[in-house]
């Protein structure tokens, strides 16, 4: 069993090597890859200067539970690229990113609750899994889990509210405000833009009420710019999580930001009742740093996020065309570097105009392209290394599976 993503047993694959943004499984089909390890490989498959940098490291060591040297260097270009970061803290992986990123709040607030976004994904720990599907309206800020096995009690605390509506989080904060530890957003959730002022609404509000703003930087970090959405929007949060390219395509995540409430994790601090845990087995390891920084180095080098936004927008450009010479109702959304196909024609600002998009159509779509050679998820994931010729078959592929969804009767 592996991760959350099923496939009907004619499509369903073994992996057995990547190259570049090609990958193959142990029947022999070939995929033009744009899951990309759900993110991280943003430079593709078995990019030579992260497997070099991986072998250098694996014969220095591939762990050491102390202060490293690779370690401490990934956390100074973090410093260096992210706005926010004053401070830098190993974890595993993105979830813990943003799991402790709430615990820091909810320490140096001494607040209880947390306000996320319908729709959002921030991991599998138990304060995000509320708000992922839309709400049925008659109870919009308090959700039921989304997974069992979560307390019911701990649902008290987490408050969802649509995404892009600054009033509704304006009115929930006046009366909740003084209970709130953290407003958490990812700031392109999933792939819906944020709307002018949203953010900066967000940041001001935050400051209004002393909650503490935490975005979930765990795509758009190194990809959407070095420093993140924060530095493409302009809009600093107090904390961040990172993940997956920090890595580079292994386990790696952190939590940056305010030197202040970072400190809140320091081992030996005094004791005035508001230090946290954070520790983890893994947690700063130097393979995964060694990877993190050859794979940020070559983002630096090749000035990645402008690369992955030029051949984001021409993948985009090929699908509306499809669809455009189809007659289907179709937009790409979000950043070029990271976008999800939509079969809809309203515009798409919060979940609940995005799941009345053909949701039946695009999870079609992902089938169509695989049995055609194209391997996408939902949110499709930009490389540098994709090429003419990857993006010639991608085009091929979506006007075939677009076709394939129109004659299925699945658009609305
Ligand atoms: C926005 C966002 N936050 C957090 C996570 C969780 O990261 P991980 O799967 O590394 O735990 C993900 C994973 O896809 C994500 O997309």
């Amino acid at each position: 069993m592996f991760g959350s993503v099923g496939y009907p047993p004619d499509l369903a694959f073994v992996a057995t090597h990547g190259a570049g943004a090609r990958m193959w499984s142990t029947d022999g089909r070939e995929f033009v890859d744009y899951v990309l390890g759900s993110g991280p490989l943003v430079l593709g498959h078995a990019h030579p200067r992260v497997v070099e940098a991986i072998q250098r490291q694996a014969l220095a060591g591939t762990h050491f539970y102390s202060m490293n040297e690779p370690a401490l260097r990934l956390a100074s270009r973090i410093v260096e690229h992210v706005p926010c970061a004053e401070a830098v803290k190993f974890v595993g992986d993105g979830a813990q990113a943003t799991f402790y990123a709430l615990r820091l709040a909810r320490a140096f607030t001494g607040r209880t609750k947390i306000v996320k976004f319908e729709g959002a994904y921030h991991g599998h720990h138990d304060y995000v899994q509320h708000g992922l599907s839309a709400g049925d309206g008659a109870n919009t800020v308090e959700r039921k889990a989304n997974s069992a096995g979560i307390p019911p009690e701990l649902s008290k605390t987490v408050l969802v509210v649509p995404f892009n509506d600054l009033e509704a989080v304006t009115r929930l904060m006046e009366v909740e405000g003084p209970d709130v530890a953290a407003i958490l957003i990812e700031p392109i959730q999933r792939a819906i833009m944020p709307e002018p002022g949203f953010l900066a609404g967000l940041r001001a509000l935050c400051d209004r009420t002393g909650a503490l703003l935490i975005f979930d930087e765990v795509v758009s970090g190194f990809r959407l710019a070095l420093g993140g959405a924060q530095e493409a929007f302009g809009v600093t949060p107090d904390l961040c999580a990172l993940g997956k390219i920090i890595g580079g395509g292994l386990p790696m995540a952190a939590v940056a930001g305010r030197r202040d409430v970072l400190e809140l994790s320091l081992p030996g601090r005094r004791d005035d009742g508001r230090s946290i845990y954070l520790s983890g087995t893994l947690n700063g390891n130097p393979l995964s740093a060694a990877a993190g920084l050859a794979m940020t180095d070559v983002l630096i080098e090749e000035n990645g996020p402008a690369k992955l936004h030029a051949i984001g927008a021409a993948i985009a450009e090929q699908l509306r065309d499809c669809a455009r010479r189809l007659s289907i109702p179709f937009t790409m959304i979000g950043a070029p570097a990271y976008a999800a196909p939509v079969f809809v024609e309203h515009p798409v600002r919060d979940f609940a105009s995005y799941a009345r998009s053909s949701q039946g159509a695009a999870r079609q779509f992902c089938l169509e392209m695989m049995k055609r050679g194209v391997y996408v998820h939902s949110k499709w994931y930009v490389s540098t290394v994709h090429t003419e010729d990857d993006i010639a078959k991608t085009r091929a592929a979506a006007f075939e599976a677009m076709r394939a969804v129109r004659d299925a009767g699945l658009l609305q």
